[in-house]
């Protein structure tokens, strides 16, 4: 079976389409969405990122506050910062690029962000309220590879779904998503990582394998079962001399041969990525509906 490609960028396009009409109504009634970003440090990759973010922002019509850090100012100014969002009417939701420079303490930072501005879904509360099935934003690479997997008409409820990879951003929060009793949800999920013993033989039984291991090659071809579908979160730089950059991105998947095996796969570029920003997009819309009384 040669599997056919989750374009993550055209589902991406046709959600942010919706988003810009939500925007434009917004803007009849003189509400502006505004996300105030925070980038500390200079990390090739995180500066990447955010400009992505920032661009994809500006495309829908969203204001977009920029602030970019030294890495060598002390933690407390960076608390002054996301203070200073949080009491800004014209900011509705906060993103601080992850990870922070060593030195910081991010779980200070996270506590800080007001949980009504938490767009990343990173908040405590907000995990919380998640966990327990109430209403949350719920962190946007996870809710993407979810949104990917319902518009590719993927049936979610009942699947085994095997994810490898445990992070707070992605495998600990899809986890949760997707055993909830909920349209997102009511898969019988399995989290793998670095200490599962005999990792293949999770994977070969799942209906649907998603990999944040941020490790390349780490699902082959002999390790999922015919027909599997295949999601792949990972982002990594590998070195390319064919390349002006000097580097490729490649997903923890090995595409060419898993392609040969799975019904459907994203690539990487252009799978998860696009949504991750898309559904940011989303909660800063949602959050600007919510402080207007638009919502309940
Ligand atoms: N770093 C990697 N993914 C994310 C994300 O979704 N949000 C933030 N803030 N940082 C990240």
């Amino acid at each position: 079976m040669t599997a056919k490609i989750i374009d993550g960028k055209q589902i991406a396009a046709d959600m942010r389409a919706k988003l810009r009409t939500d925007v434009a109504d917004l803007a009849k009634k003189g509400i502006v969405p505004g996300l105030g970003v925070i980038l500390v440090g200079d990390d090739p990759a995180s500066k990447s990122y955010v400009t992505a973010k920032q661009k994809a922002c500006e495309e829908i019509g969203i204001y977009s506050e920029d602030n970019r850090l030294s890495a060598s100012i002390p933690q407390n100014q960076l608390m002054a910062h996301i203070n200073r969002l949080n009491k800004d009417p014209k900011i509705h939701g906060i993103l601080t690029q992850l990870p922070l420079p060593r030195h910081f303490d991010e779980l200070e930072m996270l506590m800080a962000i007001d949980p009504a501005k938490d767009v990343d879904g990173f908040h405590p509360v907000n995990v919380g309220k998640m966990v327990t099935g109430q209403k949350a934003f719920l962190p946007c690479t996870p809710h993407g590879v979810v949104q990917l997997l319902i518009k590719s008409g993927v049936k979610i409820e009942g699947a085994n779904v095997v994810i490898v990879g445990r992070s707070n951003i992605v495998g600990k929060p899809l986890a949760n998503i997707l055993i909830q009793k909920s349209p997102l949800g009511n898969a019988t999920v399995t989290v793998c990582h670095t200490r599962t013993k005999n990792l293949a033989e999770h994977t070969k039984r799942a209906d649907i394998v998603i990999a944040a291991a941020g490790h390349p090659n780490t699902i082959t071809a002999g390790m999922i079962k015919d027909g599997a579908v295949v999601i792949d979160v990972g982002v990594n730089r590998v070195e390319d001399s064919t390349k002006k950059a000097g580097y490729r991105l490649v997903g923890d998947v090995d595409f060419e041969n898993v392609k040969e095996k799975a019904s459907l796969i994203t690539p990487v570029p252009g799978g998860v990525g696009p949504m991750t920003i898309t559904m940011l997009l989303y909660n800063t819309v949602e959050s600007a509906k919510h402080a207007a009384g638009l919502l309940k």
